[in-house]
């Protein structure tokens, strides 16, 4: 189980579906886990929704701690839940590993309370705040939307979501050139 998985880009549909809750966090749960986090840093990504692997099941890795020298300590979410919001905003420019190169400044909430099972299936919140970490409250966001089938994209216009789109596939497209 070291070998990565192949990230999957716009517009593959399995990036719209809505992936299905875990019924157990076990061995073939871990494994996922596991490849999904080697690949999220094999991708120099922060997050990683299973959507993203292909695997419908409500998995999100993310590692907001890794720099330079290497990775950090990586958090796992298995069947998180958004239990409460605040009215209050932030502002941050996204990107994702399905959309490489592509980036768009997205509001969301600056502080949600998230209920979810770590990898060993033990039940956690968490509690982002934005003026904390700008880049926590996003990326877990960010990784929900992914289990929902919704991608930051979505929150542009139809104009600027295709935009985006046809530019990937043009990247993609160049990338089987060489
Ligand atoms: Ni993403």
């Amino acid at each position: 189980m070291n070998d990565i998985y192949e990230v999957i880009k716009v517009p593959n549909p399995v990036l719209k579906q809505t992936a299905l809750a875990v019924e157990a966090v076990d061995q073939e749960i871990k494994d996922q886990i596991t490849r999904m986090i080697a690949t999220m840093y094999a991708n120099s990504g922060v997050g990683l929704a299973a959507n993203q692997v292909g695997i419908l099941n409500r998995i999100l890795v993310m590692d907001v701690t890794q720099n330079a020298d290497g990775p950090g300590t990586p958090i796992c979410m298995v069947n998180p839940e958004i239990i409460w919001a605040s009215e209050e905003r932030s502002l941050y420019q996204e990107g994702c590993l399905s959309l490489p190169q592509q980036f768009a400044d997205i509001e969301r909430p600056a502080s949600v309370r998230i209920s979810y099972l770590d990898e060993n299936g033990a039940a956690q919140e968490m509690l982002t705040n934005a003026d904390e970490n700008l880049l926590l409250n996003h990326c877990v966001q960010h990784e929900m939307d992914h289990l929902d089938g919704a991608l930051f994209s979505d929150y542009l216009s139809a104009l600027k979501r295709n935009m985006m789109i046809k530019r990937v596939q043009k990247l993609e497209k160049n990338q089987h050139v060489l």
